[in-house]
């Protein structure tokens, strides 16, 4: 098996090979006034546009300090800063363009930087969250109006989308991705970029986006975040890359290597990913900015002894823009004059650079996009209201419903609102909120009010606290495990309701950069709270809020109604009353199993089957001796109000040709009362392998509404090249031979057939 390996200068290619999507950001116009522009340049110009700085707001690492403030002023002017980050608004960005525009010798314009994650000024659920729509299209228009936000303040520039595979809920930057699986991934990816970027990038609306983090950051070890990551190449092609090559292809005009190393290379230093594949193979023609100081962290990682070697083994590796490490713009000029660093690279890192900034229209007019008028106008935008809605009831998912519990009578004399999470109005807008005004979300309490008849009661009580002390950006949570004052009372409301809706979870600060846990249970008091008010009253419904899955434990085998929230976003209160009170029936599925117990970690529904699968009677076959090995809850999975049925898939050939194609079909029939929509899921498995396969691979989904007691057949066309991976020949490849085809409403639940390609 293959290893990640440094290549070295000499074998660095800067080979010009576009693939689709990118040819957007080179025109042969453009690349003349590059070049005009790039011989006018002095060294330490070019790697001034290499330079990136941080303002001051939510910064992600150690702050520069106040001293540093005039410093970055100066160099701005002087030409030797490319971009900022944390600048934002109309005013302050017009004032900050105008220090390099006009202050500096060739008036070249910044470009302006932010963590746009899941909305700029509205929060739309956290993408984890959003992956649950299995929806595309009502992801892209999620980044479509985060976009339409952020460049309205003067933002040209998102650190998103980030599309990290993740198997390991302890890792809490799973929230910012699509999940644990490949294909989803990859589709969810598309779906972002071409919501940020629109159809042209200099449009007043659009914004560059950046696939982030090159590559394989949510396989850290232990799920402990900027862990080290030890992957095979096999793994690194099959898993870990197919969202990255899809950003790729959908034009991605930037990319964000990553903090962790991969096989003993920090991502930052990895020529094979940077150069080979993403700049070699992909022909990926924007540019690659680093992680926060993550040239610098090369020498904490041991991989260099100074920020002077940091510097040249980044350039070298194809890390093109250096984000709050200094090094470039301290050693980079330095040692090109010493013949340490080839000066082409430079001049190729800001070629990339530039191509990016004329793509934006900077050129044209630096400052387009900070318009004061128009940054009031858009986001005073009520329409982005309503869709924040629409797609944070897409996202829901209901995972259990006994006895047919919900949705809940809006009549209902009495409901009762517990929990720490019910009335809170910040944590619904997840972390990475962007601009999101802290405590704006409509809470749960709140849209549960909104939503109910005039003559119904409802009746809250906190029952416990989540945390005490700080929660914010940078805080480490206090949970708080001591004050049961609030039980008693939660008790009461809820004896005395026809229904009670229990929000628990996680804070928002619980998840998200820096945010892994070692225990991904219901924390604090929480569970203990569970156990008194359902003594209380069987009629619970508990909606949970979390940026990661969580392990259910006793409230998982005793709750008769759990709805997975995720944070929703500015409108998750709304959102969530809806599918409470069945105004819309949920139809989200898992992006990630639920598992049964934090030891299972890290886990997919498409892992390898081993050579001794079982199950078997005995201990030795893979299997934990104390629990089942799979999740509660399998991705993919998600009930509705209404049931369906599948029949046996057919196929149109039992074999196909290298080139040739075969349609899966199933009929699914709403077998309940209620119209409804099923997320229909399309799985494979490649018997035999070069490299062995997963036992299960998501390869196509669709969505279908249906009436009570409709059927419809759904059909998937499946080609020969669908079926290809990263074999052992080191080609991206279909194998001839055998395959078993699945069709159902999650990955455990399914019904199959077969088929082979010759
Ligand atoms: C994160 C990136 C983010 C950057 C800038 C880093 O700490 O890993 O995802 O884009 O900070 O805020």
């Amino acid at each position: 098996m293959h290893v990640v390996r440094f290549v070295g200068a000499l074998a660095v290619s800067l080979a010009f090979i576009p693939v689709a999507g990118a040819d957007g950001l080179v025109n042969p116009a453009t690349e003349k006034k590059i070049d005009a522009l790039i011989a006018q340049m002095t060294l330490e110009e070019k790697v001034g546009q290499l330079n990136q700085y941080s303002s001051a707001f939510d910064v992600t690492g150690p702050p520069p300090s106040a001293g540093y403030q005039k410093v970055m002023y100066d160099q701005i002017r002087q030409g030797l800063v490319g971009s900022m980050i944390n600048v934002t608004g109309a005013e302050a960005t017009r004032q900050m363009q105008r220090l390099a525009v006009e202050g500096s010798r060739l008036r070249i314009p910044l470009i302006f930087g932010l963590d746009v994650i899941h909305g700029y000024r509205t929060a739309f659920p956290i993408p984890l969250g959003e992956a649950a729509s299995f929806d595309p299209g009502a992801i892209e228009q999620s980044a479509r109006i985060a976009a339409t936000e952020a460049a309205a303040a003067g933002v040209h520039w998102t650190f998103a989308p980030m599309v990290d595979i993740a198997w390991d809920a302890r890792w809490g930057r799973i929230m910012e991705g699509a999940g644990e699986d490949p294909f989803l991934g990859a589709q969810v990816a598309a779906a972002r970029v071409r919501g940020f970027q629109g159809r042209d990038l200099a449009a007043l609306d659009t914004i560059a986006a950046c696939a982030k983090h090159y590559a394989a950051y949510g396989f850290a070890q232990g799920g402990r975040d900027y862990n080290a990551v030890d992957m095979s190449e096999e793994t690194l092609r099959n898993v870990v890359l197919p969202p990255f090559k899809a950003a790729a292809e959908a034009g991605a005009a930037t990319f964000m290597n990553s903090f962790n190393e991969i096989a003993g290379i920090p991502s930052t230093g990895n020529a094979h990913l940077q150069r080979d594949i993403l700049k070699g193979e992909w022909g990926f023609q924007g540019f690659v900015v680093s992680d926060w100081g993550s040239i610098g962290e090369m020498v904490p990682h041991g991989f260099v002894e100074n920020l002077e070697q940091a510097a040249q083994r980044a350039i070298v590796a194809g890390s093109d823009m250096d984000m709050e490490s200094r090094a470039y713009v301290l050693h980079l000029a330095a040692l090109v004059k010493a013949g340490k660093v080839d000066a082409k690279l430079v001049d190729d890192a800001v070629r990339r650079v530039l191509r990016v900034k004329f793509a934006l229209g900077l050129f044209d007019d630096p400052y387009r996009y900070s318009d004061a008028a128009r940054e009031t106008q858009v986001l005073a935008d009520p329409s982005h209201a309503v869709a924040a809605r629409d797609v944070a009831r897409k996202s829901i998912v209901l995972l259990k419903n006994e006895g047919g519990l919900l949705p809940l009578d809006k009549s209902a004399k009495t409901i009762a609102v517990i929990g720490p999470l019910a009335a809170d109005k910040d944590s619904p807008l997840g972390n990475w909120r962007a601009h999101a005004e802290s405590n704006s979300a409509v809470s749960l309490l709140e849209g549960v009010k909104a939503a109910v008849s005039s003559g119904t009661s409802v009746v809250y009580a906190e029952g416990v606290r989540l945390s005490t002390g700080a929660r914010n950006f940078g805080a480490r949570l206090t949970l708080d495990t001591t004050d049961r004052s609030g039980i008693p009372a939660a008790v009461e409301a809820a004896r005395a309701a026809d229904a009670v809706v229990v929000a628990v979870g996680e804070d928002a600060f619980q998840s998200g950069e820096g945010r892994s846990q070692a225990d991904i249970g219901l924390k604090g008091l929480q569970e203990e709270l569970l156990r008194a008010v359902i003594a209380a009253n069987k009629r619970v419904v508990v909606v949970l809020m979390s940026g990661r899955p969580l392990v259910l434990g006793w409230t998982g085998e005793n709750a008769p109604a759990i709805l997975e929230a995720w944070f929703g976003g500015s409108q998750a209160g709304h959102a969530v009353a809806d599918v409470l009170f069945g105004e819309y029936n949920p139809s989200g599925k898992l992006p990630v199993g639920f598992p049964r117990h934090v030891g299972q970690l890290p886990m997919t529904y498409a892992h390898k089957s081993t050579g001794r699968p079982g199950p078997e009677p005995g201990v030795t076959w893979s299997s934990y001796n104390d629990m089942p090995n799979d999740p509660l809850y399998p991705f993919g999975y998600g009930l509705s109000y209404t049931t369906f049925s599948y029949s046996e898939p057919k196929v149109s050939a039992l074999e196909i040709g290298r080139d040739g194609s075969l349609r899966v079909s199933a009929t699914v029939t709403n077998t309940g009362k209620r119209a409804g929509t099923e997320v229909v899921q399309l799985y494979v498995r490649d018997l035999v392998g070069s490299l062995t396969r997963p036992v299960k691979e998501l390869k196509g989904f669709q969505k279908v509404a249906l009436a009570p007691g409709e059927s419809r057949e759904v059909a998937f066309t499946l080609a020969a090249k669908d079926l290809a991976f990263y074999t052992a020949s080191g080609r991206w490849e279909a194998e001839p031979g055998a395959f078993k085809v699945f069709v159902g409403g999650n990955s455990r639940d399914v019904r199959e057939a077969g088929f082979s390609l010759r």
